[in-house]
């Protein structure tokens, strides 16, 4: 067989026989993809700004976030509902990102061994919530949730709130002075199962 004539100009096994060159390009590829998708993201109001009726969470709301996150809830429970209809009939109206805005960082999550909580908000009594987080099966006998009972005796660090809000502001979230130098004492004689309630009972409210 002859031998192929000699390319003139550029070939494309020039990229495929240097491995240096091809990461390189790929690189390239992908920034510019990532830039396309990601970053009008920052500057659409749909993705940052919050829907009518979302307030920034109140003190006691925000200690019982922090409850949930440091307890790891997030690990067996997402806060995102999809926009497909079996999901909707479960849970309610799929979950919109300017729900989460004054979210840092948000829960979503998609790991689903309990249901999904973005719109647990009002579903079940205080009362429930506080048998249910003691120990849940006392209300679901087949539930593998871990028991919480140290909550209900715990009380919230009020000392770390107002700073806590101040570095919240700091990245957007527009809490008043006011709301700064009450926090405190918002959270006076409270205990983290009041604070988790509180933060439980208020999800996913605002497009029931
Ligand atoms: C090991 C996995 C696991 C962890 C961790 C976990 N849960 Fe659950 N959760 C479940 C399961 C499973 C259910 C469903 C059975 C039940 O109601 O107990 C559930 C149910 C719930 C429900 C009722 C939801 C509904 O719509 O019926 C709430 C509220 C809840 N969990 C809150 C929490 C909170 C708050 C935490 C963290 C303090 C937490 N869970 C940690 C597994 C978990």
């Amino acid at each position: 067989m002859a031998n192929p004539k000699p390319s003139s100009g550029f070939s494309h096994e020039k990229i495929e026989t240097n491995n240096f060159l091809m990461i390189v390009l790929i690189l390239l590829v992908l920034l510019a993809g990532g830039m396309v998708e990601i970053v009008p993201l920052f500057f659409q109001k749909s993705t940052t700004q919050a829907i009518p009726g979302v307030q920034p969470y109140t003190a006691l709301q925000l200690a019982g976030r922090d409850v949930y996150v440091r307890e790891g809830c997030y690990n067996c429970h997402s806060q995102m509902i999809r926009p497909l209809r079996a999901e909707t009939l479960r849970y309610g109206h799929y979950s919109v990102a300017g729900e989460s805005v004054y979210d840092h960082p948000f829960q979503w999550g998609s790991k689903r061994t309990g249901p999904d909580l973005a719109r647990v908000g009002g579903r079940y009594s205080n009362e429930w919530h506080s048998i249910h987080l003691n120990n849940p099966r006392d209300l679901v006998p087949e539930s593998n949730m871990p028991a919480y009972p140290w909550l209900a005796s715990t009380p919230v660090d009020a000392q770390s709130m107002p700073a806590h809000l101040r570095a919240l502001r700091r990245v957007g979230v527009p809490y008043t002075d006011e709301q700064i130098a009450n926090a405190s004492q918002e959270l006076q004689g409270k205990t983290e199962l009041d604070a988790t309630i509180a933060y439980l009972q208020m999800l996913g409210l605002a497009l029931k």
